[in-house]
Parts: C-alpha cells; structure tokens; sequence
C-alpha cells in the first residue's frame, strides 16, 4: 500500500510549488554512506515532508559500499536530522522511516545495479513509487563514471514516456576540474541520459535570495532601466566565509578557491545579475539567457590574468579570540602549497548592455565573516553640486545570506541650516518582510528535480563555458609560476585586492 508521507500541510506550499505536485517516485542515493546525505539531503526532505512537499508515494534507497542493515542506516539518517535538520525532527523521521532502505554494492559491480533494479521494481509494487526514478550521485567524482554505465547497463536510466515513467539523475559539485574533465563526464552522462533528465546541481541556485535577483529585476519596472553600462559603474560579488578549509585539505589542494567557488557559485550568481530578461520562466528560457553572459566573457590569453586577478592564501594569525593556523598548516596540505585560498577576478561581459562596466568577484576562506552579497555601484551624478567628499555613489545592495534582504543606499541632506549630505539607507529585510526561516536550498532543489524542473540547475554548456574561463585564468596563474599572496587570517584578504578595483572604487566591508 503506497504510504503518505505528508506530515503536516503548509497552506503556502501551493504557491511555493505554483501548485504542482511531485509524482511518486524512489530517490537512490549513491554515496548514501556519506556526509551529504546526513547533513544535507536527508534533513532536506524532513523539510519537505513537513511542508507536504514529498510525493503521496515516496522511497529512498541508499546505494554504498559499507555493510549497514536497514536499521543501521536509519539510525545514521535519524542521527543526521537531529544534528542538522533545520526544520525537521527525528520523530518525524520516525514517523517515515519505513520508506527508507539500504542496498549493499561496490560502485562497479553491476549486479548491484541489477538487484537495485529488483528492488525498485518490488518498490513500485509495494510503495506505489510507480517506476518513477531519481539516481543522486552524492559519491566522490572518480566513481560517477561506472556508476553511470551500470545504470545503463542495468536499463535504469531510460524514460518511459509511455508508460509515464521517469528516470532522472542529479549529479553534484565538482562537475570535472577543467573543460576537458566536465565534457569528458558531460559525454558519459550523455550516453546513459539524455540532457532533460540531467540536474547539475549548484547550491547556490537553490537560495531563495539567488532566486530573488530574477525576481527583483523582471518582476518590478523601476530596476531594469538602469540595469546596464549607462548607470553602473561596476558590480562587485561576494563570497566570503569566516571558516577555513578545516579537515578538507586534500580537496582543496586539488581545487582551490577558484574551482570551488568561482567556476559555479559565483559564476552563476553574475549570471543572474548580468543575463537579459528571458521570454519566459521555463528552465531552457532561464538557462539560454544565462549562457549568453558566459559566452560574453572572453577567456583571458595568459599575459592578461595577472593585471585582472589577484590570488592570496591565508597565514596564521589570532581571529575570533583564537589562534588560527595558516593554510599551510592546515591537515593535507602540502607545506610548500601555492593554492590559492582567496580569489579576486574582474570580469567583463561584452555585450550591448555591459561593455565597459567590470565585475568583480571575490570569493576567499579566513575573511572576517561569513556573507554573500551582490553590490551594483551607479555611476555618479554628472555634475557634482554637493561636497563630493561627503556623497557617495548609489548601491544597491543585494543581501544572499545571513540577514538576507536588499538595501539601497543613497544621499540625504543632514537636517539644519548647513547644505550637507550624508548617505543613508533604504532596507528591506526578508525575516522582517515574511518572517520564519526560508527552506534549506537542498530542499528546493530536490523539490525541483522531483518536479522535473530543471530551472535551477546548471545546464551543460553554462558549466563548460564557466570552465572555459575559469581554465584560462588557471593556466595565466600557472605560467606566471607566482606563489598566492599570503593574508593574515581574519582581514578581507591579500592588500593586491585593493588595486584590482581601479581609480576611485573600493572593496565594500560587509
Ligand atoms: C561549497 C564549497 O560548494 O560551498 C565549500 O565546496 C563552501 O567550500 C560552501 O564552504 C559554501 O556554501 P554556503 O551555502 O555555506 O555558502
């Protein structure tokens, strides 16, 4: 008997959704043994399931190679929403987890595959999942290969239009380490799926705030008409977390803050900010605008990266009321590293409404604190009656996270006798605006793969064109041979940053 899921129902749900439904369906999570799954996808559909958001039948299988019964399983997952569930309870796990199963089998053996696909079928008969499938790859990249051509192999990844089956797969980050990597995996993807059931995820997509930058733009008239070169003067994007890479040596060696963070987080960020609006709100609509900006960025020839980047790693120092080590102290990483922990890159998008107007994102580990925010800078008046000293160019400040809003900031005269101007604030805070805590971007995304909306997900050619920048910015920095310019742990990173901008502009401090 097919089993409902649905805790509770939130009336906003439907327009959460715009009144869709997921279908039925099972959710195998390859890797399921591992910290995403704990920390970030089962507390996810705790979230889900609290709304009503799951599908009426739903089953989880998790696939890995450690030996767990059933109940050893759902002890770990049950484990994982207590630490980290943000709006779901273990109790409410409890209350589901029946629909959760585990599945013993290497990556690359593949009667694994051809038992899991007995299971799924006995699920579909016993839970009503009715052959609808998502495959999750939460493994290592170096196993997304055979897993892939097992699936294949086993005739799992085929739709079934006709019969109204699904198969889908959602692949997480990294998505290759260079442009040969990413089309290397975007083929072996190809030849088991096609790119309708493919979701790439990127996280940052899945935050309500990155979401709201289409929002604030297409949804209001009296942004967009200065949205472009003739009222900006430049856009500055930042990433900055306050932690450093902590027991993740070893993968950050490998890929440093630019593979990490720039080639997807920010990169897609800037899309949003820079894209042209699109015809409509579909995901190809979305995506082709999206990919345009991409294409407009040149790649850089090598001579040209070191005037339009700067790199720095972070050194030991005390922050926050503690000794911090440098990143060369850190666990797995080589003492005589030249990763680079913090990253400052300006962009140029040339099309018609960017020539001329720079981005500049910057993304670092170590830095004072953690926030994301998109900050546009207008150009200023074109005559300058007041103290220009005392004013300030405009901003609009788009707050990602934490304390999440949009803030304006502009000249206001001081009042009394004296014509004197001072810059203040227009702000519009989300908590204040709509209360609650919005829901964890792992659940939106999920949401959304089980929709079959691909909209904020990254398409092929948006993660090969980002890689295609983001190669020719590694491969200046490698034949310039320089080591990243250490900055101590706690300041917002190397003193190069500063230069990066130009005459007149400075790094916002958040
Ligand atoms: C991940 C990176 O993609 O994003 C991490 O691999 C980083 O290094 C994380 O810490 C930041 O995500 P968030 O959602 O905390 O800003």
């Amino acid at each position: 008997m097919p089993t409902a899921l649905a805790a509770t129902t939130n009336p906003l749900a439907d327009e959460l959704t715009n009144g869709r439904r997921a279908e039925p369906c099972a959710l195998v999570i390859f890797g399921a043994s591992g910290d995403l799954t704990k920390r970030k996808l089962v507390p996810s559909l705790m979230g889900l399931a609290k709304d009503g958001l799951l599908p009426p039948s739903f089953a989880v299988v998790g696939f890995a190679r450690r030996q767990w019964t059933d109940e050893e399983f759902r002890d770990e997952l049950r484990d994982g929403v207590q630490q980290f569930g943000r709006r779901g309870t273990p109790a409410m796990f409890d209350a589901l987890q029946d629909a959760f199963t585990y599945h013993q089998s290497d990556f690359s053996d593949p009667t694994g595959y051809f038992a899991l696909r007995e299971r799924l079928d006995r699920l579909d008969k016993e839970r009503g999942t009715k052959g609808n499938r998502i495959f999750y790859l939460a493994t290592p990249p170096s196993a997304y290969s055979q897993i892939l051509q097992n699936l294949a192999s086993a005739g799992l990844s085929r739709d079934d239009l006709e019969n109204n089956r699904f198969a889908r797969v959602i692949v997480e980050k990294p998505f290759g380490r260079d442009l040969a990597t990413a089309q290397s995996l975007n083929e072996q993807i190809r030849a088991a799926f096609y790119e309708g059931q493919v979701f790439r995820i990127d996280h940052y997509l899945g935050k309500e705030t990155v979401q709201n930058i289409l929002a604030l733009r297409f949804a209001n008239g009296i942004f967009e008409p200065l949205w472009n070169e003739k009222y900006v003067d430049h856009v500055q994007i930042t990433v900055a977390e306050s932690i450093g890479v902590g027991s993740r040596g070893g993968y950050f060696e490998e890929s440093g803050i630019i593979r990490d963070m720039i080639q997807n987080h920010l990169l897609q960020v800037l899309t949003l900010v820079a894209m042209e609006p699109p015809i409509a709100l579909t995901a190809n609509s979305v995506r082709d605008e999206k990919v345009k900006v991409l294409k407009a960025i040149r790649s850089f020839a090598p001579h040209e990266v070191a005037a339009a980047t700067v790199r720095g790693q972070y050194a030991a120092a005390s922050f926050g009321g503690e000794d911090v080590n440098g990143y060369l102290e850190e666990e797995g990483v080589a003492a005589d590293s030249s990763t680079e922990t913090f990253a400052a890159v300006r962009l140029q998008v040339n099309n018609w409404r960017w020539a001329g107007t720079p981005f500049f994102l910057r993304s670092g580990k170590r830095l004072p604190r953690r926030v994301t925010e998109v900050a546009i800078h207008f150009k200023r008046p074109p005559l300058t009656l007041f103290d220009r000293g005392s004013v300030q160019p405009n901003v609009l400040l788009l707050r990602i996270q934490p304390d999440e809003g949009v803030s304006l900031r502009f000249g206001s005269k001081v009042p009394g006798p004296d014509v004197r101007v001072r810059d203040v604030r227009m702000d519009f805070r989300y908590g204040a605006a709509f209360g609650g805590e919005s829901a964890d971007a792992y659940e939106r995304l999920l949401l959304d793969a089980m929709l079959g909306d691909g909209t904020l997900f990254a398409r092929r050619d948006e993660v090969e064109e980002a890689w295609r920048i983001v190669d020719s910015i590694v491969a200046g920095w490698k034949k310039d041979g320089r080591k990243p310019e250490p900055y101590a742990a706690g300041t917002w990173g190397p003193e190069g940053s500063a230069r990066l901008l130009g005459e007149g502009r400075t790094w916002r401090q958040p």
